[in-house]
């Protein structure tokens, strides 16, 4: 269920890696943006209310057989309307233009050579400005009524208008930071172009997600899980706020946390006063995982587990939720509607989205309209600690998929005291700050070594430090070597079990971050 947010700019998605880059864009320009499918009819998009179209790039050809496409009505809706690349070309196409596969291909950074004379938006990139190009067909003859507005050494038509209709395309991307005028270009033509006044702010968007929580709920109530993590206590906090006492959070405890962990996510829930009920259901968690060293098999029974416990405790509330309160983000909608589907899977995500489908409770997802950096700008609106939003991701299956192979109690107080030496002695180093996660691994194997004059035969940890973005590619962190040794010596020291550790040293791809 989900708020209308009125006259948004329509994002039409080719398919292309930097879609979500537009609206994210777009958002930071305070202008609401939504990603939706090429496939909607011009009258679907109409009763959209857009005030601008902007269609993305996608890998595809526009002459491919089963290319995406747009029903070209929306070019003659009155709404002004922005090709990007695979955009630029489709609308070229589509209007009776010529498009063929480029003489030469360019990738890259390239000065953007501005057509003398053109006016807004293309004025704001300036001449030469340097622009992201990266494209194998180009526009070879113009759709009439078209000026060219500017080229690049290889590419002679890398911008295209037709004032009149109020269309326009850029063979570049003004997405990325690369290009360099880009954020003032789509800036130009959401303002100048298509005469929006920014009014995109969360402050507006967390008073009417209250109400719209109060009238879908009506006067029934509501529950959620929490994990810990941002998005699930962002959803808390923000129901918290719509109904009151008619919201009961739940922890559940897996037993497969760090160490001292969930005693610290219970206290800091606490102290942002949610309503908040712990179940310490480890016992049952770690019985259903006996044996099991299959990671899929892991994920699988952790996601059951959990809706069972939670789903048992729910019903012991004295009235009946009806409602069930969800992190779900906007990436995980866009991915959902997209005209390719879900991405090909790597592994099963396993967080409370895994619902199974008999689901006895209506859902209440207040964040699905936002993206990850919104979900933390509105953590802090909210209240919650800097030390909070900068969390480092831990995954819904805690630490079963840091234990390789089968897990007890025992190879879990392994991991633990690793892991928590792991961030013991890197939280405290200034390399800390650029890395996205850093943790042990138990591994399966046990090696050789001598302590003392003593033969020993025991564990290996592998520790795991990456930088990355937003986790779907990732660089091996470059620790001193002191500071390795300082880890590799304390670990192996303090950690009964273990003599030997070893630093995992691979990127992602080809490897993931994780090693489960
Ligand atoms: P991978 O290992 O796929 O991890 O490169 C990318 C990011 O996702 C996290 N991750 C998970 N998160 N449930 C989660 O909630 C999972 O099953 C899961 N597997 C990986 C991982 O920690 C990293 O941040």
């Amino acid at each position: 269920m989900s708020l209308k947010i009125p006259d948004p700019v329509i994002i039409l998605d080719f398919g292309s890696q930097l879609t979500q880059n537009i609206a994210r864009r777009v958002r930071e320009l305070e202008i609401y943006s939504e990603v939706h499918p090429p496939f909607e009819s011009a009258d679907q998009i109409r009763n959209r209310k857009p005030r601008a179209i902007i269609l993305s790039g996608g890998p595809a050809s526009v002459f491919d057989p089963g290319a995406p496409t747009v029903d070209s009505g929306i070019f003659s809706l009155g709404v002004p309307v922005l090709g990007i690349c695979y955009g630029m070309q489709l609308m070229a196409h589509l209007l009776g233009g010529k498009v063929e596969p480029a003489e030469v291909r360019e990738y890259g950074v390239t000065p953007f050579l501005i057509q003398k004379g053109a006016g807004v938006p293309w004025t704001t990139l300036g001449d030469r400005s340097p622009v992201l190009m990266s494209h194998g067909d180009a526009i070879l003859a113009l759709p009439a009524g078209f000026q060219i507005t500017g080229k690049t050494q290889s590419t002679a038509i890398a911008g295209m208008e037709n004032r009149a209709l109020n269309l326009y395309g850029v063979q570049f991307h003004p997405e990325v930071t690369q290009s360099l005028k880009g954020i003032p270009f789509l800036h130009s033509f959401l303002t100048d172009v298509a005469g929006i006044r920014p009014n995109w702010t969360l402050s507006g968007y967390i008073e009417r997600e209250i109400d719209h929580i109060r009238e879908t709920v009506g006067k029934d109530s509501l529950i959620c899980a929490l994990s810990g993590g941002i998005d699930s206590t962002v959803t808390a906090l923000l129901c918290h706020k719509a109904l009151g006492s008619r919201f009961q959070a739940f922890y559940v405890d897996n037993g497969l946390m760090r160490m001292g962990e969930s005693e610290q996510i219970v206290r800091d829930l606490k102290e942002l006063s949610l309503p908040l009920k712990s179940v310490d259901a480890g016992k049952i968690f770690l019985d259903r995982l006996k044996g099991v060293k299959n990671p899929e098999r892991k994920r699988k029974i952790i996601g059951k587990t959990f809706i069972d416990v939670f789903w048992s405790e729910a019903m012991t509330l004295p009235v009946r939720p009806r409602f069930l309160a969800q992190g779900t983000l906007y990436p995980d909608v866009i991915e959902s509607i997209s005209h390719k589907g879900p991405s090909s899977m790597i592994k099963s995500h396993h967080n409370v989205g895994g619902l199974p489908k008999k689901n006895p409770f209506r859902l209440v997802e207040p964040l699905r309209d936002l993206f990850k950096d919104e979900v933390r700008r509105m953590g802090l609106k909210l209240g919650l600690p800097e030390s909070f939003i900068r969390k480092q991701p831990f995954p819904g299956p805690g630490l079963a998929i840091r234990i390789i192979g089968s897990i007890t109690p025992e190879r879990l107080r392994v991991v633990r005291e690793a892991d928590r030496i792991v961030r013991e002695t890197l939280s405290g180093h200034e390399i800390s700050s650029t890395l996205w996660q850093y943790f042990a691994v138990l591994l399966p194997v046990q090696s050789v070594g001598v302590m003392g004059d003593q033969r020993t035969y025991e564990n290996v940890i592998a520790i795991r430090a990456v930088s990355s973005q937003d986790g779907m590619t990732a660089d091996v962190a470059d620790l001193p070597h002191s500071l390795l040794g300082q880890l590799s010596h304390r670990i192996i020291a303090e950690v009964r079990g273990v003599n030997r550790v070893v630093y995992d040293i691979s990127p992602k791809p080809p490897s993931t971050i994780e090693w489960e």
